[in-house]
């Protein structure tokens, strides 16, 4: 019997703790001692949302649609190359159809915005060898803001209108180069536009043969800057420059290597390589 009466001691014991009759005591505390870490807990939490709203606010009220709030400030932007694979690699055969035809389709799918009659559609006929600037005054946003035309027939025999292999079927290849978009950037003074040369980057110097630049003055017009962003400028058309090489040596990796010259832009030194140039190679086969 003695087990029982322990027993029975033991659960009323448990009872107990959940609720004390005695001391009105619910799980060990009273009821203004259970108010208290209730109300505790009550504030801690509101003042943990509330922060948490406010820093989002301020956040937000920090940041502009229009112009992104960190933008690194690059000296100079990089170059990139079309058409452009998986590396920086431009190799083919001209005999052999399959070896270029995707650098063909590149192209045509990024000159296509570049038609002169969407050019005309979509963008303003600018004065060139000027900024093409459209600054907000104060509050009022100037915007929509327009951009400038980028004609493909600019590109000649580089724009695939005439020779639609641009180049690639008669061993003759053109590249296009474009400098990185940056916000706000003024790449050149005194009306003078930064322009690209290219050349052997070892001393493959006279195997790369002779090249002929598009526009023949190889420049990204002033009027295609400052550039304002995306969403600012809907219809920005990037300015291009194409280099055509029209005796490259066959059967030969040559690395080539184009820099922008400018009287603003400087190009990366060891620390910063990529700035203001692109390097890329070209293996043209022959039979
Ligand atoms: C671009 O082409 C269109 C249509 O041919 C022409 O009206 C316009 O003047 C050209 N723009 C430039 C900047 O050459
Ligand atoms: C952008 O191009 C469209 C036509 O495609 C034109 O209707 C619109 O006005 C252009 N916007 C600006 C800001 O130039
Ligand atoms: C093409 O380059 C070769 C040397 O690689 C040179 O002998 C030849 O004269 C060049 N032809 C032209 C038309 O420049």
């Amino acid at each position: 019997m003695a087990n029982k009466d322990e027993l029975q001691k033991g659960s009323s014991g448990w009872r107990e703790f959940i609720w004390n009759p005695r001391t009105h005591e619910f799980l060990g505390r009273t009821a203004s001692s259970w108010g208290l870490v209730l109300s505790f807990y009550l504030v801690f939490y509101v003042f943990l949302a509330g922060m948490f709203v406010f820093t989002m606010y301020v956040m937000l009220l920090t940041l502009d649609d229009f112009t992104p709030t960190i933008q690194e400030r690059l000296v100079t932007p990089g170059l990139m190359i079309r058409p452009k694979g998986e590396q920086l690699d431009l190799s083919f055969s001209p005999v052999n159809t399959e070896s270029w035809i995707d650098y063909v389709q590149n192209l045509d799918a990024f000159l296509e915005p570049y038609n002169d009659n969407y050019q005309a559609q979509t963008n303003d006929d600018c004065v060139p060898d000027q900024f093409f600037i459209q600054e907000d005054s104060g509050e009022v946003r100037n915007h929509p803001k327009r951009s400038c035309q980028f004609n493909r027939t600019v590109l000649e025999e580089c724009s695939g209108l005439q020779d639609r292999s641009y180049g690639y079927q008669s061993g003759q290849p053109c590249v296009l180069i474009k400098l990185n978009r940056v916000i706000g950037m003024l790449p050149g003074k005194e009306g003078l536009s930064p322009y690209i040369s290219c050349g052997a980057k070892r001393e493959d110097g006279d195997k790369i043969g002779q090249l002929v630049y598009f526009p023949p003055n190889a420049a990204f017009n002033l009027m295609y800057y400052p550039y304002y962003g995306k969403k600012a400028q809907v219809n920005y058309t990037q300015p291009l420059v194409a280099v055509k090489f029209v005796n490259v040596t066959v059967n030969q990796d040559l690395a080539v290597e184009c820099v922008v010259v400018s009287n603003t832009l400087t190009p990366g030194g060891e620390r910063d390589k990529f700035a203001g140039r692109v390097s890329f190679k070209l293996r043209v086969s022959g039979q």
